[in-house]
């Protein structure tokens, strides 16, 4: 995996992938804020490693990672107008398990390997066609969501909490429950942005708070457990994040904390709400019992920027994702519609969307 260090002719001067002569671009996340460098993933267990080290992260940008892995695959398994399919097809299911909980993963690698029987460039065009509408859905998502949250908090700029990173680097455009906080200070409507740091990778600290700083948003950061007591000093009107997985009744699976701040919402009647493409909807599954959470290296945990902080030993529990139930969720705001899990009337689930 070769390191290129942005510059101006950079094929990424904004977005988060891309394709270029035959390899997958990416944004390395794990160096910001301190380094902005660009990965050239040329194989696919290049691609599986960016997406496992979290290199490339966030629901959106994993499955696109995974659309061109898949593309990365037709091409070097071609020859002479042939493709062998079944290698492809083995490389699919590699990049598909690279991490289990975003089913936005499986979705997109499924949906370019449908295109294998027509050839490599098939492949990569599904995979392009998908870069293209994640921009669509995230602008339809985060113009739909701003509007709720000035629906919700009408007397003035809103005092936002969010949680991990759910903005351009998590996606290939503007994000969502980002963007949508992007889009509400473009309308004068953000008071103050409070970030959660979010331990133990820090995604909150370091991606978030980048992204702030770099489109002028008033924001502060906190430790995790500083959200609860925020939200009791009446500093938040509103929690807004992302999701990796949802499951057919409005439970969320997303970042580690996300449950815990729901359950703080709840206590202070604070609206939480949930922005997340269609793609992160399962509907396979009734509720979010069945998501599969994944719990990650123990030492993400005892240690801390590099430096031990736990003895030798110590046992971890390290979840990457919790759940949150649908009845802590004022509103999940889609591309297509905004559902509301617990409203008696009136709710309007985002349409079916073919697997
Ligand atoms: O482990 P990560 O950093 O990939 O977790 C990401 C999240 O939990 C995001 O909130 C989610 O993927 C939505 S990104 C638009």
């Amino acid at each position: 995996m070769r390191r290129d260090s942005e510059s101006a002719a950079s094929p990424l001067p904004r977005l988060s992938l891309a394709w270029d002569e035959g390899c997958v671009l990416a944004v390395d996340q794990r160096a910001l804020p301190r380094e902005h460098r660009v990965l050239r993933l040329e194989t696919v267990e290049q691609v599986i490693d960016a997406i496992t080290s979290l290199a490339v992260r966030g629901a959106p940008a994993i499955g696109l990672a995974g659309a061109l892995g898949v593309a990365l695959s037709a091409y070097r398994h071609s020859a002479d107008g042939r493709t062998d399919e079944a290698s492809v097809r083995a490389d699919a299911a590699r990049l598909s398990a690279a991490r289990p909980t975003a089913v936005n993963l499986a979705w997109a690698v499924r949906r370019t390997v449908r295109r294998l029987a027509d050839g490599p460039e098939a492949v990569l065009a599904e995979a392009m066609a998908m870069l293209e509408e994640d921009a669509s859905v995230n602008r339809a998502a985060v113009l739909r969501a701003a509007d709720l949250v000035q629906s919700l908090v009408p007397h003035g700029p809103a005092r936002v909490l969010t949680h991990c990173n759910t903005g351009r680097l998590a996606t290939a455009a503007v994000g969502t429950a980002l963007g949508a906080i992007i889009e509400l200070h473009e309308r004068g409507r953000v008071a103050e942005v409070l970030v959660d740091e979010t331990r133990p990778l820090l995604q909150g600290a370091r991606l978030t708070a980048w992204e702030l700083a770099e489109a002028g948003v008033p924001y502060r950061l906190c430790v995790d457990s500083a959200a609860a007591a925020a939200m009791a000093r009446g500093m938040v009107d509103c929690v807004l994040a992302g999701a990796d997985r949802i499951a057919a009744n409005g439970d969320v699976a997303n970042k580690i904390g996300t449950y815990g701040l729901a359950v703080a919402a709840a206590r202070h009647g604070i609206p939480f709400v949930i922005v997340a493409p269609e793609s992160s909807w399962d509907r396979a599954l009734a509720d979010g019992a069945g998501i599969v959470v994944e719990e990650r290296d123990p030492f993400e945990v005892t240690a801390f920027a590099g430096a031990v902080v736990a003895p030798a030993g110590t046992a971890v529990f390290n979840p990457a994702f919790d759940v949150t139930p649908a009845e802590l969720v004022t509103a999940i705001v889609s591309e297509t519609g905004v559902f509301r899990p617990h409203a008696s009337h009136g709710t309007s689930r985002p349409r079916e969307v073919p697997a």
